[in-house]
């Protein structure tokens, strides 16, 4: 069933594990992320950026293509659909009343005092209709979509501005910029562990790592050890995906039927999804 993200980042903060959020692009990966995690008995976020919903003919037609998937899959464990990167509070509302069950307000470049107020005038929303909300303070790098955040840009959360932007705005999660990228890494991530530690104690709240993609094992566990609720991957599902299509293409010249590598490759990105929850610990905590 539909929830929001609410309850099972508390219980994964708890009990120290971490829920993947999966970006979905079209059909195949929502079939292909809701078969995962409902084989491994977790609990699993569906990310649609903004360019993805447009994609998909926009918010309503996930939703409803989403909710049919659940039903004609059995799917049982719990499920969050989730506006990643949400560029303004009238696009979170639009995602809000076509039932997104959970919103990002990326207000990352704006001003602190005016991410402040924005996120805050989306949390009023979103609470009101059961809808969670997570925020990013200091911009991640890299590029997802239509979002592309240079090196320069990049900057550190500070954690007493943290803890103040999450008293302030009551979010149910916190994306701190820490270092992580979108998209692949140039040589390894450089995660800012002390900050995030000081941030999980500052704050009480889960903590979302961004740029999931091509984080080392260990690094990903620490991440958990220290508060990281939530990890989002959505490049590396797109590589392996692509990887596996452009093999069965080049392996058979005479192939046209997309069946025949749209289907190889929803494969690839399930048997990529099951690798990830079984490193961030979520399976069988559904
Ligand atoms: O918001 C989505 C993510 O942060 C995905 O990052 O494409 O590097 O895995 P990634
Ligand atoms: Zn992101």
């Amino acid at each position: 069933p539909l929830v929001s993200m609410k309850e099972m980042l508390e219980n994964a903060k708890n009990d120290h594990y971490a829920v993947g959020q999966f970006n979905i692009n079209n059909l195949e990966y929502a079939q292909a992320i809701l078969q995962a995690a409902e084989e491994e008995k977790s609990p699993v976020i569906l990310g649609v950026s903004e360019g993805a919903a447009r994609y998909m003919s926009g918010f309503n037609v996930v939703v409803e293509v989403v909710n049919a998937l659940i039903k004609a899959l059995n799917v049982e464990v719990p499920v969050a659909i989730h506006l990643d990167h949400g560029s303004s509070f009238e696009k979170c509302a639009e995602a809000i009343h076509a039932g997104f069950t959970s919103v990002m307000i990326d207000g990352s470049h704006l001003p602190l005092e005016e991410n402040i107020a924005l996120t805050k005038k989306v949390v009023e929303l979103a609470h009101i209709h059961g809808v969670s909300v997570e925020a990013e303070l200091e911009r991640i790098g890299g590029q997802e979509d239509d979002l592309i955040v240079a090196e320069t840009e990049a900057f550190y959360a500070i954690p007493s501005e943290c803890e103040n932007f999450v008293k302030e705005t009551q979010v149910d999660c916190f994306a701190p910029a820490l270092g992580s990228v979108h998209g692949p890494y140039k040589g390894g991530p450089n995660l800012g562990f002390e900050r995030m530690q000081e941030v999980m104690v500052l704050t009480g709240i889960p903590l979302v790592l961004h740029g999931g993609t091509g984080i080392p094992l260990k690094d990903i566990q620490r991440a958990i050890s220290l508060g990281t609720a939530k990890i989002n991957v959505n490049t590396e599902n797109q590589i392996m995906q692509t990887k596996k299509i452009r093999e069965v293409l080049e392996t058979d010249r005479e192939v046209y039927d997309p069946r025949k590598y749209m289907g190889p490759g929803r494969e690839a990105i399930k048997e990529t999804v099951i690798g990830k929850i079984r490193e961030f610990g979520s399976a069988q905590k559904a």
